[in-house]
């Protein structure tokens, strides 16, 4: 066991954060989307940390986060495509993966072995101060649990790995709410995981179609489980009235026990979603169920429903 700190928004606390990181150790940083627990990413011991403390599967890669294009030169090739993408939306809730360059000095654990990598800038302005103040690329998925709901708050992150990480670097609530948009940039492009930035806009940047998952020609994002985001309780999906027992989250309307927008919003759905999940989780209480109600299949209503539908998967 670690004594997991809660270091403050300011100078102080990001400088000790950027040197808990310098030293290999574990932070749980804030960005815009979720929470990311980072280590050093060229660091092979500190990267295993981070599979260590969330109990990930190996095979799974992670994001590399840097402060800005510069950096991203050092580790990765951008085509002209994903130089496009990076003007529009970098720095902001996008991931592309992209051809490693050769030389890159970063841990296998973190690329999983793959001749590609998967870079995101975050907006976030904690985010963007740790980076500039450790130096590093930080490898971080999101600070939780391997399986369970992402982390949008600080107490969410210690809810599953206090005593498993060294800090927590307080940014309060994350805004986007939904993991970063990750599209793979190394071919043809092509959409791995919806996200925070819409895939209408990214078609729209780009002046074609992505291609989707589910389409032969798209590569599986590796680690990309059916189940995944899972709350104790069971989900059930497009669900306009609560059944015995059911906590029902309600949108626009059909209203619930609890709302993820009670207007229909889908940014206010999508930052309070994980919350939700675990608010009604509790709620639900041992062997209970949460019923959520539909939510558009458009802009972030397909992050949403993303994570909805692996919420509500069946579980290993
Ligand atoms: O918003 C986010 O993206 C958050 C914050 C912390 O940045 N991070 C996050 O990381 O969601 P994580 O580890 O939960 O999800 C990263 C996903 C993995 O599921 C993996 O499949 C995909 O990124 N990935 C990473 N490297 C890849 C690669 N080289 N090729 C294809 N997919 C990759
Ligand atoms: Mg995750």
């Amino acid at each position: 066991m670690t004594e997991t700190r809660i270091l403050a928004p300011d100078p102080a606390g990001i400088i000790e954060a950027a040197a808990i990181l310098n030293a290999g150790g574990l932070v749980a940083m804030p960005t815009e989307t979720v929470y990311g627990l980072a280590a050093n990413a060229g660091d092979d011991q500190a990267v295993a940390g981070i599979y260590a403390a969330k109990n990930r599967p190996a095979f799974n890669p992670l994001i590399v986060h840097l402060p800005d294009l510069a950096a991203v030169e050092r580790y990765a090739v951008l085509t002209p495509a994903a130089q496009t993408l990076a003007a529009r939306f970098w720095p902001g809730p996008l991931t592309m993966v992209l051809p490693l360059r050769a030389g890159a000095r970063l841990s296998p654990l973190v690329t999983a072995g793959l001749s590609t990598v998967a870079i995101r800038l975050p907006a976030h302005p904690l985010a963007q101060a740790l980076l500039r103040e450790c130096g590093l690329p930080l490898a971080a998925p999101s600070a939780n649990p391997s399986g369970r709901v992402s982390a949008t708050r600080p107490d969410h992150v210690l809810a599953g790995l206090a005593g498993r990480i060294d800090a927590v670097l307080d940014g309060g609530a994350c805004t986007v709410g939904v993991e970063s948009t990750i599209i793979a940039m190394d071919g043809a492009a092509a959409l791995l995981r919806p996200g925070g930035v819409p895939v209408e806009d990214i078609e729209a940047a780009l002046g074609q179609p992505l291609l989707l998952p589910g389409d032969p020609a798209t590569p599986k994002a590796p680690g990309q489980l059916a189940s995944h985001y899972a709350p104790e309780a069971g989900v059930r999906l497009n669900a306009t009235e609560a059944r015995p027992g059911e906590v029902l989250v309600g949108f626009g309307a059909v209203k619930g026990q609890l709302a993820l927008s009670e207007t229909g919003d889908l940014l206010e759905a999508a930052s309070r979603l994980f919350h939700v999940l675990r608010e009604a989780d509790a709620l639900a209480g041992p062997g209970g169920a949460i019923a959520f109600a539909p939510v558009p299949e458009q802009g972030l209503g397909r992050a949403i429903n993303d994570r909805l539908r692996r919420a509500a998967a069946p579980r290993p």
